[in-house]
């Protein structure tokens, strides 16, 4: 190397230490040393020698901060380990059911030590290191797969592009969310504004859009933040807990949210999770609760996970906006498994613009202990997504005319008498021949959840059932077109296209069969554990409850269901007839079957010259694909044909990846040839 080249080198190198250091000590710990002027100046020095000497630009260099390359498309990222969501509480009280979950699942008493985290309003994100540097980082998609944004991860500023000091593991994955503060999320709107552009709703869709751009400039502009909340896997770092690992985040040169905070006990939790409900209007980000996590990081391992959230975390959410109106009615309904849930039919009220008029009242002791009564003016909740719910009752506004709510005695469908278990908080309907449980079974058996056929949703079920054309599931493979061409609402597409779905769900895993039938305790997570332990229905039906129990990840209850299940004749006869009619299987994990697209939701828009809509759209199931044919929160891709309509515009507020009909092409072609 001449020695020019050599001196440039060491100026480089110099540059990038003391940018970075600046970088460090102003964004991360808001503290900064030198002038705004000052850093401008070392850094406009930096892309000037960069620029005159490309070959020496290094994946740690601060000017990858300002962005640059442009991408056609995002490409996939596998999880090494899923991104998981979370089980969401609403109460103090559903705060310390979490505390008895825990305890029953450990068999110990003893109090836990937990870290509570402000549950932020972003976007998760994952960033791979390896020796150090960052060399990849992705969003979470749907918790398997999701896009390569390094780029755009690469231009935020509290992401260190190399972790700080000398110890740092060969290999890390780092988990956090990505997000707007309210005053950047305010500048934003106003630039926008200015520039007529459309303005993002919120926050978090402004960060959403700003971390899927395809030119990573754009995202260098937008102010995003971000806080680290956890590591893909514990073993990675040397340290027994979520505070350590947070701890040793903040000297690798994250900025660590100072709101974590540990507390002794469940009752410290709850504390604090008032305390950050009060201060959340304070802060300059949006929370939308409290994330409480045990903190020793060998507890988690023992609590492990189910399929979609870790036992070992729960989301605390705010309460979300209330209303008072008047309890009209109370009506039960009869679940799957004959659980009786009271419903309380409610004047119309508007809750955070949606009207409500109907909320759960989950039990008989839940109404007992809220005290209500008919006529009352109570007060409701929408907490999240979930059902509103009744909080409790205005006594101060009662007149006498109230009155008590009454438990049936009987089952409100087939009046069959109720039974409660004692220690069950759940009255049920006993009979498996009750009209409603059997349909509700039948709902659940073709659900998503289920069996997934299309075009068997929960309407057409009832009317097929109240027809007494489905009575059980093998009914259900007997349909003929014919069958339903009277019925009101089918057509003779719609209902070939049902008839095909039924066909084709003959061809099925075991596993999801087994979540289809709806035993109880027996969910998507133990049907794969029993489809791998049997691998053949033939198999299971011959098990006992001890060969159940040798299944790791099936207890007591599970077996004990299992085995009462299969022994019943009644369901033999039923799996005989499934069989009969040529229900099969095969394996789960060996199908080799490519999905590219799986978890991307596509809407088509507008006229596509190359394809006609359906082979459009064949080709995205094809792939592994959904498509859907109205805008919602969970559409991922919008593709745009010839005069695309007011979907594109709303879809570009959403912040969804918009396909021209030659993107749409290229990623069909790209991953058909992958
Ligand atoms: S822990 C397995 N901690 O909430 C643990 N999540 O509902 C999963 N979130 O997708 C995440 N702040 O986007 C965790 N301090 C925090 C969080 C947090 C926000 C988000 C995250 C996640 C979602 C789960």
């Amino acid at each position: 190397m001449s020695e020019n080249l050599t001196a440039v080198k060491k100026r480089l190198e110099e540059l990038r230490e003391q940018i970075n250091q600046h970088n460090y000590r102003y964004y991360v710990l808001d503290d900064p040393l030198i002038s705004d002027g000052e850093y401008d100046r070392l850094f406009r020095e930096l892309l000037d020698l960069e620029e005159k000497f490309p070959r020496l630009i290094t994946p740690d260099s601060p000017s990858v901060r300002v962005g640059g390359q442009t991408l056609a498309g995002f490409v996939q990222v596998v999880h090494r380990f899923p991104m998981l969501s979370l089980e969401n509480a609403f109460s103090d009280g559903e705060i310390r059911d979490f505390e008895g979950r825990l305890k029953r699942y450990l068999q110990r008493d003893d109090d836990n030590d937990y870290v509570a985290e402000p549950k932020l309003d972003g976007l998760a994100i994952e960033i791979v290191y390896e020796n150090g540097f960052l060399t990849q980082g992705s969003t979470r998609g749907d918790g398997k797969i999701g896009e390569d944004v390094t780029s755009n991860i690469r231009t935020i500023n509290t992401i260190p592009l190399r972790l700080r000091g000398s110890n740092v593991p060969d290999y890390l994955e780092v988990r956090g969310e990505v997000f707007l503060t309210i005053e950047g999320f305010r500048k934003l709107n106003e630039r926008r504004a200015d520039a007529g552009e459309v303005l993002f709703a919120n926050p978090r869709n402004a960060a959403a859009g700003s971390l899927r751009q395809l030119d990573s400039k754009i995202t260098a502009q937008r102010p995003l933040q971000f806080f680290p909340y956890g590591i893909s896997d514990p073993s990675l770092l040397d340290c027994g807990s979520q505070l350590e690992a947070l701890s040793i985040l903040g000297r690798f040169g994250f900025k660590i949210n100072p709101l974590v905070h540990l507390c002794k006990d469940i009752n410290e939790v709850v504390d604090y999770f008032h305390v950050l409900q009060k201060q959340r209007h304070d802060l300059d980000y949006e929370i939308d609760g409290m994330v409480v996590k045990v903190n020793s990081f060998p507890l988690q391992k023992r609590l492990g996970s189910k399929a979609r959230s870790p036992r070992w975390a729960l989301a605390c959410k705010f309460l979300a906006s209330q209303a008072t109106t008047r309890l009209l009615d109370v009506e039960f309904n009869v679940g799957r498994t004959g659980a009786i849930t009271p419903v309380a039919i409610l004047e119309p009220v508007s809750l955070e613009g949606v009207t409500v008029s109907r909320a759960t009242l989950h039990n008989e002791d839940e109404i007992k202990r809220k005290g209500l009564r008919l006529g009352d003016r109570v007060l409701v909740q929408r907490a999240g997504d979930v059902i509103p719910e009744v909080i409790q009752p205005i006594i101060d506004l009662r007149n006498g005319s109230e009155e008590e709510i009454r438990m049936p005695s009987v089952c409100p469908e087939c009046g069959h008498k109720l039974l409660r278990k004692p220690g069950e908080a759940i009255l049920r309907c006993p009979n498996i021949d009750c009209p409603a449980q059997r349909l509700r079974s039948l709902i659940h058996f073709t659900s998503k959840a289920g069996m997934d056929i299309e075009g068997l949703g929960k309407k057409a079920l009832k009317q097929l059932f109240d027809a007494k054309l489905v009575n059980d599931i093998p009914d259900i493979y007997q349909l003929k077109q014919s069958d339903l061409l009277p019925l009101e609402g089918w057509a003779d597409k719609s209902a070939e296209n049902a008839i095909l779905a039924i066909s084709k769900s003959r061809k099925t895993t075991l596993s999801r069969f087994l979540s289809a039938l709806g035993i109880r305790f027996i969910g998507e997570v133990t049907a794969a554990l029993l489809e791998k332990q049997f691998k053949t229905l033939d198999r299971l039906m011959q098990a006992g409850e001890d060969d159940f129990l040798d299944v790791e990840g099936i207890g007591g209850q599970g077996a004990a269901s299992l085995r009462q299940y299969f022994a019943d004749p009644a369901v033999r006869t039923m799996l005989g007839q499934l069989l009969e009619i040529g229900l099969h299987f095969t394996p789960s994990d060996s199908s080799g079957r490519q999905e590219p697209l799986a978890g991307k939701i596509f809407l088509f828009t507008g006229r596509l010259s190359g394809f006609s809509r359906n082979e459009a759209k064949d080709r995205v199931k094809e792939l592994g694909g959904q498509v859907v044919s109205s805008l919602s929160k969970k559409v991922t891709h919008l593709v745009a044909g010839e005069k695309p309509g007011n979907k594109l515009k709303k879809a570009r507020d959403m912040a969804l990846v918009i396909l021209d009909e030659e993107e749409f092409k290229r990623l069909i072609e790209d991953n058909y040839s992958a």
